[in-house]
Formats: structure tokens, C-alpha cells, sequence
């Protein structure tokens, strides 16, 4: 039975607000931003076919789960989470995933909106015709300038913390749906725009191969958990995000067909990102690997060498921008309607509270690229660490709780009534979840502590044999592990 007492019975109210809203969320900086220069910074294809492997493998069974968990318990992830854990009698020990993804969604978001910031800032600079250095050492310049005052750059992460506390605080329907609806389709056609132009400017060839040449033995044990953990992060997992949204779903509309339309546009919008930024990269004989300034420094200097220069400038930040907005307010949903739900506090002043806590721990990512870009650890800022910290090890992890509590734990009718697939297909989400996900979160990380170094070449029978062994045992203990439900 699926009751509403948690949401107070909010729910989506346009046929397509769950998918925009989801899109929204997984569509972002994390695509246009950090998937081009991690490409980069990892060596190009091996990179890019892990990731896709990872977003096919764990990434698309997983958003079902979160969706499904969301709906059944129709609440904020912390409450959710303890609701189908409750409904099936497992141990309450579990909430602790419905937390941690709360507070992974609002550590993101607090250095999201330094990056969002950037944008803001550079979208200002493209109206005012301030982007106008002639070499990548003038942009990097430019680049630097901008962040050198922690009052410039303060100003423009306060706005986007302002702006997104303003539509979450407004509500489900009349703030983030509404915003959705326009600022998607708005994205879509811009992005059209600027791959028309990548693809006149020379170097479209040299960043197909860039993206598509797979060569498996260039990636590190680093590498493959960069890789996964971007799957994470581009998909919004295990990060309250998508739970908090599938809570609005209504009953009867499937996930697995909304999660697999949210994948594909994700992937899409990654890869055609890359396909347009790296172009002019190459057209320009930049270096790929220049980090995460990568998009700020070589792009304005490629778009001021066009036609109509400017105008595909403020194109792209306006583009940028809006898929940084559809983002952040996901991030922060599932801490709104955690403290509305089980604080009883007022939408709009559960929002003004956290906004200003988040401009705290915001400000404190800001000063990691002026005042406090000595305050390291590690070799690491603040700014850095809260983006290791959740992409690295917050998401996956969280995503492997989900998964073990979803094969595991719950009542097998539970999920097989929210999930609603026929026979193959729920047979096929429950073998991945159960098997897939946590063998190959657990596998990543091994290699990328150094445990162990893999060769997937030469040891992929080994990993055939342990899936099977986990086969065997998991299905056998499977029907001890679940508990009946209490009542
Ligand atoms: N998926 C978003 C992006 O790619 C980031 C995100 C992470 C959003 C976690 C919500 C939760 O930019």
C-alpha cells in the first residue's frame, strides 16, 4: 500500500514533471563541467567506456531502486529509507543510508554553487564583452582574476545559492516543476546550437577519436574509481536527490521506462558535450588535460574566434547556468522536505534556514581559490575535498548500501510491486543488484586502494567464477535474509 502521509500528498502534476525534474537534476555542471576535463585528465576513451559501462551496469538498476524507495515511502530519503526498511522488518540500522544521502546531496551542492558561480560570472563577463583575451594565457588570466577576490567571486556563488533557495523554497509544483519546464527544453535547443558549430570547426574528427578510442590499458586503478564515481554523480545517486523526487511520483507511472529515458539524456548531453567542447580544444591546440578551469579558459577563447562569438558565448552560459540551476535544486530537496516533514517547519523558512548554512559552508569552498588556497590537506581544499569525498566515497558507498538493502533486506513483493516489471526484467533489475552493483563497487575499489591490481584483460575468467560463487551463495542465504514483516 502506498500511503501520503509524508509528502502531505505533493506529487507531480505534469504527466512529464518526474522526467524533467529527474533530467533537471542529472543533467549539470557534472556533464558540461567535470565529465570533458576528467575525459581529459584520464586519457580520453578508456575513460569514457568505463563510465558508460558503469552508468549501464550500476548507475541505470540503481536510479530504479532510488525511485522505487522514494515512492514507496513517499517521504524525504531519511524518512523514506526507514519506511521500507520498517515495511520489511530489517534492522534500523539501515536509516543511516537515508542520512548519508541527505548530507552527500548538501555537500555537493556546496561546492556546486561555487562552479554554478563561475558561470554566472563568466555569462556577465560574455554580456559585457570582458572575455576578450587573444591566447589561452590571457583566458587562464581572466580565469584567475575572477577568482582572485573572494568578494567577486563570493557575489556571484551567494546569487546562485539565493536563486535556488528561491525556486525550492517556492514548492515542488510551482517552484521546481515550473522551472523545469521551461529551463529543459531551453537547454536542448542551445546545446543543438553550439554541436553545429563543434562540428564546422575542425577538429570534430581528432575529438571523436579523443572520446571513442578505447585503449583499456591506459586507465588507472584512480582512473577506474573516477570513472564510477562520475557515474554517480552524473546520475544524482545516492545522493538523496532522485529519492527525494521519486517521493512526488505518482503511483502507476513506471520507472524503469522514466529511469532509462533519464539515463539516455544524461549520456547524451555528456557526450555531446564532448563533442563540442573538445573540437575546438583540438581546433586550437589546447591541452585537454588543463583541469577544471578547462571549459572556462579554452572556450571563451574558441567562441571569440567565431562568427557570432559573442552571442554563442552567452548561449553557452545561459546554458550552463540553467543546467546548473536544475541540478542544485534537486541537491537540496531532499534536506527541505526532510525538515518539513519531520520538523514540521514551513517550506519557505526550511529553505531560508538551510540557504543560510549552506552560504557558510559554500563560503568556505569559495575561499579554497583565494584566501584559503593554502588551508590544504592533504594536497587537497576544502572545495576539493568535499568533491572526493562525495564522488569517491559517499556516493558508491551509499549506492552499495541501497543495493545490498534492495536485494537483500526488503521483501522481495515490496519492490517487485513499486518496480512493477514482468517476470525477465524484474529478474534481471534484482540480478544486478544483487550481484553486479555490489561486486563491481567492491572490485573498483580494490583496485583503486591498491589492494589489489587488476588486469581486466587477464583476469576477467576470475571475475566470472566470483560472480557465480556470489550467485550461488547469495540466492541460497537470500530466503534467511529477508525477515517476514511484523505484522
Ligand atoms: N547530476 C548532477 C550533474 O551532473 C550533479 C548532482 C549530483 C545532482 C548529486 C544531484 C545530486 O551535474
Amino acid at each position: 500500500m502506498t500511503t501520503n502521509n509524508g509528502t502531505g500528498g505533493v506529487l507531480w502534476a505534469g504527466r512529464w514533471g518526474f522526467v524533467l525534474a529527474a533530467t533537471g537534476s542529472a543533467v549539470g555542471l557534472g556533464n558540461i563541467w567535470k565529465f570533458p576535463y576528467m575525459t581529459g585528465e584520464y586519457g580520453g576513451g578508456a575513460f569514457v567506456l568505463v563510465y558508460l559501462l558503469c552508468i549501464a551496469a550500476i548507475g541505470v538498476p540503481l536510479m530504479m531502486t532510488e525511485i522505487a524507495f522514494g515512492r514507496r515511502g513517499r517521504g524525504s530519503p531519511v524518512e523514506a529509507v526507514k519506511r521500507v526498511v520498517a515495511e520489511s522488518g530489517g534492522a534500523s540500522g539501515w536509516a543511516v543510508l537515508g542520512w548519508m544521502s541527505m548530507i552527500c546531496g548538501f555537500m555537493i551542492l556546496s561546492f556546486y554553487v561555487v562552479v554554478a558561480g563561475w558561470s554566472l560570472s563568466y555569462l556577465w563577463k560574455a554580456i559585457s564583452g570582458s572575455l576578450n583575451a587573444e591566447s589561452v594565457e590571457g583566458m587562464a588570466a581572466i580565469f584567475n582574476a575572477n577568482n582572485e577576490n573572494p568578494l567577486n567571486l563570493g557575489f556571484w556563488s551567494t546569487l546562485v545559492t539565493l536563486i535556488t533557495m528561491l525556486i525550492v523554497g517556492k514548492g515542488v509544483q510551482e517552484g521546481i516543476e515550473r522551472s523545469v519546464r521551461w529551463m529543459m527544453p531551453g537547454m536542448v535547443v542551445m546545446l543543438a546550437i553550439l554541436i553545429g558549430f563543434g562540428i564546422f570547426s575542425g577538429g570534430f574528427g581528432q575529438a571523436v577519436h579523443f572520446l571513442f578510442a578505447f585503449e583499456f590499458g591506459q586507465l588507472s586503478g584512480e582512473g577506474l574509481l573516477a570513472a564510477m564515481g562520475h557515474a554517480f554523480f552524473t546520475l544524482s545517486l545516492a545522493a538523496g536527490a532522485i529519492m527525494a523526487y521519486g517521493a512526488y511520483l505518482p503511483a502507476g507511472k513506471s520507472i524503469a521506462r522514466t529511469t532509462f529515458m533519464v539515463a539516455i539524456c544524461d549520456t547524451l548531453v555528456a557526450l555531446m558535450a564532448g563533442l563540442a567542447i573538445f573540437p575546438v580544444i583540438f581546433a586550437n591546440g589546447m591541452d585537454p588535460a588543463s583541469g577544471p578551469g578547462l571549459i572556462f579558459m579554452s572556450l571563451p577563447l574558441a567562441f571569440a574566434q567565431m562568427p557570432m562569438g559573442t552571442l554563442l558565448e552567452v548561449i553557452f552560459f545561459v546554458m550552463l547556468t540553467m543546467a546548473a540551476l536544475t541540478s542544485a535544486i534537486s541537491m537540496i530537496e531532499a534536506t527541505i522536505a526532510w525538515l518539513v516533514e519531520s520538523h514540521g517547519i514551513a517550506r519557505n523558512r526550511a529553505s531560508w534556514g538551510t540557504g543560510i548554512v549552506l552560504w557558510l559552508v559554500s563560503t568556505l569552498a569559495m575561499l579554497s581559490f583565494n584566501l584559503g588556497a593554502d588551508w590544504t590537506l592533504g594536497g587537497r581544499t576544502f572545495f576539493d575535498w568535499l568533491d572526493y569525498l562525495t564522488s569517491r566515497f559517499m556516493m558508491p558507498l551509499g549506492g552499495l548500501g541501497l543495493a545490498l538493502l534492495a536485494g537483500f533486506v526488503l521483501k522481495d513483493r515490496l519492490l517487485r510491486d513499486e518496480l512493477g516489471l514482468a517476470g525477465v526484467g524484474h529478474a534481471l533489475w534484482l540480478f544486478m543488484i544483487r550481484y553486479v552493483c555490489p561486486l563491481a563497487i567492491v572490485v573498483i575499489f580494490i583496485d583503486a586502494l591498491g589492494i589489489m591490481t587488476l588486469n581486466v584483460s587477464t583476469q576477467w575468467p576470475w571475475g566470472v567464477a566470483i560472480l557465480a560463487l556470489f550467485v550461488v551463495v547469495g540466492e541460497s542465504l537470500s530466503p534467511r535474509l529477508r525477515r517476514q514483516p511484523a505484522h
